[in-house]
C-alpha cells in the first residue's frame, strides 16, 4: 500500500527561541541604551503589531522596495528556477512570505521544488506560513525555524537538493558593513558549490525617494518605529511614552545609509522594571533605531566577494531602484 502523507506530515516547525530570547531584548536594551549614543537593533521591531505595521509599509505608496523586487520576481523568477534548478529554498527573516510565493511557483511550475526553510523570529508568521504552503503546493515539505537568523542557522537542516538561501527585502543593509560581511560569511557556509545565494538589495539612488520611503505621508513608518518602545514596554515592563518620541529618518550621505532614530521631544526619564533600570533622555536625545545601507552593484560584488561568493546574476528594475542577486560559491 501507498504512504499516506498528511498535511502535518509535511510541516515541521521548530522554535529555538527560549527564555534567553527575552535575554536577547534585555541585553539588546542593556547594551544598548546605556551607551553615550543610544540605539537599539532593528529585529525587535517585528511582535504582531510590528509585522503588522511593516506590512502596512510596504503598501504606501512611497516605499518602492518591496513592490520593486516583486517585479523583478515576477519578471526573473522562472530564470531564476531554471538557472539553479533548486528544489530547496531555505529564507532569512521570510515574514509573511507574499513575495517567496513568486518563486516558489516558478520552481513548482520547473517541477524543482520539494522543500521550503523559512527563518523567522515570530513565531505565527512561521506557522501560518507553512501551514499555507503546504495547501498550496501539493508534495511541498515546509520545516519552518522560529529564530534569529543570526544565532540559529546551524539549526538549517542538512540540504535535500540544490538549494537557493534567500534574502530578501534588502534586510541585509540593517547590518554595519564589518558585520555585513561576517554575516555573509555565515550565509556562504549554507552553500555548496551548486548552491545560490538570492540577495535583495536596495541600490543607491536620489536621497529624496529614500527619505520618503522611511517617512511616508500616512505616518505608518513613524508608528512602527515607535512601537519597538511598546516591544520594550511589554517585554521588559518598562514605561516608555512612545507619543513622545518623535520619529526621524535621514539619509547619511557619506555612508550611504539611511537611519531611523526616535527623539526626545522632552527630558525624561524611563524605567526599565525587568532590569532594574532608570534610562535618561535629555530634550532632543535620539536613539538610533535603523540603519537600512544602500548599495551600488560594485560595493554588492565586493561583499559578496569578501564571504568568498561570486556574483552570478544582477537583476534590477528599469530604474535601477532595487536589485536582486544570484552568488555562488567561487
Ligand atoms: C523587513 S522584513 C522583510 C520581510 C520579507 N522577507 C520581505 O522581504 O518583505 C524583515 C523580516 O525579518 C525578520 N527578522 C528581522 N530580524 C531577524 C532576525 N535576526 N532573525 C530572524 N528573523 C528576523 C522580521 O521578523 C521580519 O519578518
Amino acid at each position: 500500500m501507498e504512504p499516506v502523507t498528511t498535511l502535518e506530515d509535511r510541516v515541521v516547525v521548530r522554535n529555538y527561541l527560549g527564555a534567553g530570547d527575552e535575554r536577547a531584548l534585555a541585553d539588546d536594551v542593556l547594551d544598548g541604551l546605556t551607551r553615550p549614543f543610544k540605539e537599539l537593533p532593528p529585529k525587535h521591531f517585528y511582535d504582531a503589531a510590528g509585522a503588522d505595521l511593516f506590512d502596512r509599509i510596504c503598501e504606501q505608496p512611497e516605499y518602492y522596495p518591496t513592490r520593486t523586487e516583486r517585479a523583478i520576481l515576477v519578471e526573473r523568477s522562472a530564470e531564476i528556477a531554471a538557472l539553479t534548478g533548486a528544489s530547496e529554498l531555505v529564507e532569512l527573516g521570510s515574514g509573511t512570505a507574499v513575495k517567496t510565493r513568486i518563486l516558489l511557483q516558478a520552481m513548482a511550475d520547473a517541477g524543482t521544488l520539494e522543500r521550503y526553510v523559512p527563518i523567522d523570529v515570530t513565531e505565527g508568521m512561521v506557522r501560518d506560513v507553512a501551514e499555507q504552503l503546504v495547501e498550496e503546493h501539493p508534495g511541498l515539505a515546509v520545516h519552518g525555524i522560529v529564530g534569529d537568523f543570526e544565532r540559529h542557522l546551524q539549526h538549517v537542516p542538512e540540504p535535500d537538493g540544490p538549494r537557493i538561501v534567500a534574502f530578501l527585502g534588502g534586510t541585509l543593509g540593517n547590518f554595519t558593513p564589518g558585520s555585513r560581511r561576517r554575516f555573509l560569511r555565515q550565509l556562504a557556509k549554507l552553500l555548496r558549490p551548486q548552491d545560490f545565494l538570492l540577495l535583495g538589495t536596495d541600490l543607491v539612488k536620489d536621497p529624496a525617494i529614500i527619505e520618503a520611503a522611511y517617512d511616508d505621508a500616512a505616518g505608518v513608518t513613524a508608528a512602527f518605529n515607535r512601537n519597538v518602545l511598546k516591544v520594550v514596554n511589554a517585554e521588559l515592563d518598562a514605561d516608555f511614552d512612545p507619543e513622545a518620541f518623535e520619529h526621524v529618518a535621514f539619509y547619511d550621505h557619506e555612508r550611504e545609509w539611511l537611519e531611523m532614530r526616535l527623539r526626545a521631544s522632552r527630558k525624561m526619564s524611563v524605567h526599565i522594571g525587568a532590569l532594574g533600570l532608570d534610562i535618561d533622555f535629555a530634550p532632543r536625545e535620539e536613539l538610533r533605531t535603523e540603519i537600512s545601507a544602500k548599495f551600488t552593484p560594485e560595493r554588492l560584488r565586493d561583499d559578496l566577494a569578501a564571504a568568498g561568493l561570486e556574483l552570478a546574476e544582477l537583476l534590477t528594475d528599469t530604474d535601477r531602484m532595487f536589485a536582486l542577486s544570484l552568488s555562488r560559491p567561487r
